[in-house]
């Protein structure tokens, strides 16, 4: 079954052909990253605007390098929650014109189950049941995936995600959006033990995260030092408020996977690209006599790929929508 996957959820205009949900025939990606750097984070009227111009020809390319053209095509997959409203809806618009246009099947895909399906395509042996960290610029998660299409969060942030407290103190340290990548690079070359970082724990959830403390205290040893008319290493900073992040993030995935049995753990989001969260992880998992699987680098960000391989699984399992689906900026990982 051949899948045309449309993804939109932010500032990237992506299209990919997957076959059988493991096979990537072409995966287009359009960033706009450039033209949001500007402004220091997405700016969602513009990323709007961007998707609509850009998914006609992003489209067309992705079935030029396929090789193939719609009528090969069974269906479309699209992105249609959560993420920002109006950018969404310029996707799954395009795709119900398509499907409907084209008569195709139309599969709605959430955005965070296809991030993890990103590792059904780096790695053709994974198959659910396993634990995976999901960490993306708006969402940290701890999912127990029980089968392609049954998920239950075991833990979650109460405030800032991952990639967003990445971004935030790459921000204040003058790097350009979007900071994580950044500061992930300053920090490879710093001391982790050079500042001193909190370790927030969640009190009534033993597998929640809290990251915004820890976000204050790197930005206020920033502000406190330029205050005082000093400077930051840079590089230090970086590498100690990494620590402290995938210190939290590792703490508690590996304490749910004690708990509840998962030998198998995966990652999934912008943030697995990060070097010593893979480092860890890699560690971790070794010591422990776990086995690990994390997207290869290019499909740790948004990508239609992933989109594709969790809508052959979505469809499998029973879903498929009709012209009335609507996009939402808001939804469960559950309900998918
Ligand atoms: O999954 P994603 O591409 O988009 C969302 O669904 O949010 O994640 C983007 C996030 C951004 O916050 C970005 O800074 C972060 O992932 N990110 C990283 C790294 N690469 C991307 N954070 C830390 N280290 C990295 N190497
Ligand atoms: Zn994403």
């Amino acid at each position: 079954m051949k899948i045309l996957a449309i993804e939109s959820s932010c500032d990237e205009t992506a299209v990919a052909v997957v076959e059988d949900g493991r096979r990537v025939l072409s995966n287009v990606v359009v960033s706009q990253v450039d033209e949001h750097k500007l402004y220091g984070g997405v700016v969602p009227e513009i990323a709007s605007r961007r998707h609509a111009e850009a998914i006609t020809g992003v489209t067309d390319e992705a079935l030029i390098r396929a090789g193939l053209t719609l009528d090969d095509i069974d269906g479309v997959g699209v992105t249609y929650a959560p993420g920002l409203i109006g950018a969404l809806l310029v996707g799954v618009n395009f795709a119900k014109g398509l499907a409907f246009s084209a008569d195709k099947l139309l599969i709605p895909v959430h955005h965070l189950r296809s991030h993890i399906a990103a590792n059904y395509i780096t790695h053709s042996e994974l198959k659910p049941p396993f634990l995976c960290l999901v960490v993306s610029g708006g969402h940290s998660h701890i999912v127990a995936v029980d089968d392609y299409t049954k998920m239950r969060i075991i833990g979650r942030t109460r405030d800032d995600a991952a990639g967003e407290v990445f971004d935030k103190v790459a921000r204040t340290l003058g790097m350009s959006y979007p900071g994580g990548i950044n500061l992930d690079k300053a920090a490879e070359n710093g001391d982790p033990l050079a500042y001193q970082m909190p370790h927030p724990k969640v009190a009534d959830g033993p597998y929640d995260f809290s990251f915004s403390g820890l976000k204050t205290a790197a930005i206020n040893i920033i502000h406190n030092a330029s205050q005082k008319g000093q400077q930051v290493v840079t590089e230090d900073l970086c590498a100690s408020f990494r620590k402290a992040v995938v210190d939290c993030l590792t703490e508690n995935l590996f304490k749910a996977a004690e708990e509840f049995g998962y030998k198998t753990i995966a990652a999934a989001g912008g943030v697995s690209a990060n070097r010593l969260l893979r480092r860890r992880l890699e560690e971790e998992c070794s010591a422990r006599g776990y086995k690990l699987y994390v997207p290869e680098l290019s499909l740790c960000g948004d990508n239609g790929a992933m989109v594709g391989s969790q809508a052959y699984y979505e469809y499998i399992n029973g879903k498929t929508a009709g012209a009335d689906l609507n996009a939402c900026a808001t939804m469960s990982i559950e309900i998918g």
